[in-house]
This record gives structure tokens, C-alpha cells and sequence, in this order.
């Protein structure tokens, strides 16, 4: 695992690269940090829902994690709710660039995938403005009650935080313009599933924009190769590629229409043929 455990405020950590020792291995847990086990997610999630966690009702017809076929490659642990400091992201105009890239205007809904205690949100939200809406989603409970304490001492009433699961972000149907993932992907258990679920929640022509790091799943990245032909296999379209820093990529894609994203046999078909690999 290649994060390193920095601390930020009293309440929350940073995750920033470091390298990797040579034996590590998919899901191990690091020296020094408390990785979230997906067990203690799930035991969580049904007071989390019951204490009214999410501000949204999901599209029905949610498919069981089982029902895709798993990532060939390692799945990274999650470690912390936010990548790195905040200063140094916006030194680098990190979030200013991804906005521009997706286009992000006034009025628009756009979903913050993985949004840990919010660092796109809080600049989402006054670029989307009163008419436009925000939701921040996460699938551990404790990273969405930061982020719903930051939000509400914002006073940022065009927030929505969701709930969701780690294959399903479990968002209303036909309600986003764009999604953003920002350096999570390399986290997401599920990947298929995700993808396969975000897509009725885009509107047609939906965009999904995935900034990562060009480095192996389990140290914290998504490589360009790899992250292409997954989004392929789902039927989505690069439409922008823009290198950031230091080896850190920001990559937009345009969603399929909700008809032709491939089911669960025909990606395991698809993939038998045309495998992702690390
Ligand atoms: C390194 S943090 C990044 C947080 C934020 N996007 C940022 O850029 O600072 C990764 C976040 O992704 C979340 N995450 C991991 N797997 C996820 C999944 N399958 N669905 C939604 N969120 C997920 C983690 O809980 C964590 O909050």
C-alpha cells in the first residue's frame, strides 16, 4: 500500500504516494493506518441509513455485487477521506482544472463519487450555484459524517450526501450531468458494478471524469491502459485526456445510452475475449 498516513486536522487524515515496498499485496493493510474493512462498511450501513445518512432514493433495480465479474487486478485499500492537502491541490489548481474540463456551469447536477470530507463539493457547490445540485457520496459512514458537518457549516443547501455501496452509488435515476471520481477509482471494489449502476443516473450524453495517478492499483493509481479498457468494456467513450501533476491524469469520458450498457454476461463475455490487466 502506498499511501502515507499525514495528518490534516484533528478529524481527518490525507493520502499522499509513497513507494511501495516489493512484496505488498491486494487489500493488506499498511503499517500505522486503519484501512476501512468492508465488513465494519456493511454492520454500518444499516444504522447509518436508519439514522438518515443519505438525502436521496436510489433507482430501483440494483444488481448484487456477485452478479459482475471482478477486476483482474489488485483492488487498493481505503485508508483516508481525502487524497492529500488541500493547499497544495489548490496551488496546483487541481479542482479548477477538472471543473473546466467537465465543463461545470451554473445549474448543473453533478455527482462527487468517493467524496470523502468534500474537497470537490465545497467547490462544486458555488459553481453550480442555487438552480444546480451537488451529491457527494461515499460508502463509509464516518467520511460522510465529516463531510455533512463541513457542509452544513458552509451552509451549502445545494448538497445532497448519499450513501452508497461499493458496487452502486445508489443515486436517483436520470438526475446527474457529470460525475466526478477523483482518486478513488484504484478503491472501488466493485468497478463493473459502479459503472454499470452510474450509468441510468447520467442523463443521456452523461459524462464521468476519473482523475488518477499512473501507477499500479495497489499503490494508489489507476494506469492509463487499464482504466481504458475497463471504461471500454462498459461501453463509455474517451472524450478528454489532460495530465495534471506529477504523473496524476484527469480523463473524461461520455456514458452510454442506459440500452446499451452491456449486462453482466455480455461484459463476461466481453472480457473473456479482451481481458483488463494491470
Ligand atoms: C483517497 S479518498 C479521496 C477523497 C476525495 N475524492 C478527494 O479527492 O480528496 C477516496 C475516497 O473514495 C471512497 N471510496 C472508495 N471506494 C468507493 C466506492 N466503491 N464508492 C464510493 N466511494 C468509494 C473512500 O471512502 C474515500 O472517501
Amino acid at each position: 500500500m502506498a499511501c502515507v498516513l499525514v495528518v490534516v486536522t484533528s478529524a481527518t487524515m490525507a493520502c499522499a504516494q509513497s513507494s511501495p515496498p516489493p512484496n505488498q499485496r491486494e487489500g493488506k493493510p499498511a503499517l500505522g493506518r486503519a484501512p476501512v474493512p468492508s465488513a465494519a462498511r456493511s454492520s454500518a450501513r444499516a444504522s447509518a441509513v436508519a439514522r438518515g445518512a443519505a438525502d436521496t432514493v436510489p433507482a430501483p433495480g440494483s444488481m448484487p455485487a456477485t452478479a459482475f465479474p471482478r477486476p483482474a487486478r489488485a483492488v487498493a485499500t481505503i485508508v483516508a477521506p481525502r487524497w492529500t492537502n488541500e493547499d497544495d491541490r489548490d496551488d496546483a489548481h487541481e479542482a479548477e482544472r477538472v471543473m473546466a474540463l467537465v465543463g461545470v456551469k451554473p445549474g448543473m447536477r453533478i455527482a462527487d463519487i468517493g467524496a470523502g470530507d468534500g474537497y470537490y463539493v465545497v467547490r462544486l457547490s458555488p459553481r453550480v450555484g442555487p438552480s444546480g445540485v451537488v451529491y457527494g457520496e461515499d460508502i463509509v459512514p464516518q467520511y460522510l459524517e465529516l463531510l455533512r458537518e463541513r457542509v452544513t457549516k458552509q451552509g451549502l443547501s445545494n448538497v445532497r450526501v448519499v450513501f452508497g455501496r461499493p458496487h452502486d452509488p445508489q443515486l436517483p435515476p436520470a438526475s446527474i450531468d457529470a460525475a466526478l471520481l477523483i482518486h478513488m477509482y484504484h478503491e472501488i471494489e466493485q468497478p463493473f458494478g459502479l459503472l454499470y449502476h452510474l450509468i441510468p443516473s447520467l442523463v443521456p450524453g452523461g459524462r464521468i471524469a476519473v482523475l488518477d495517478l499512473d501507477r499500479p492499483t495497489w499503490g494508489h493509481g489507476t494506469p492509463p491502459a487499464l482504466l481504458r479498457c475497463e471504461l471500454g468494456a462498459m461501453g463509455f467513450r474517451e472524450v478528454g485526456w489532460e495530465w495534471l501533476r506529477d504523473g496524476e491524469y484527469v480523463a473524461l469520458f461520455e456514458a452510454p445510452p442506459v440500452a446499451r450498457r452491456p449486462t453482466p454476461e455480455e461484459l463476461r463475455a466481453r472480457l473473456s475475449r479482451t481481458p483488463c490487466l494491470p
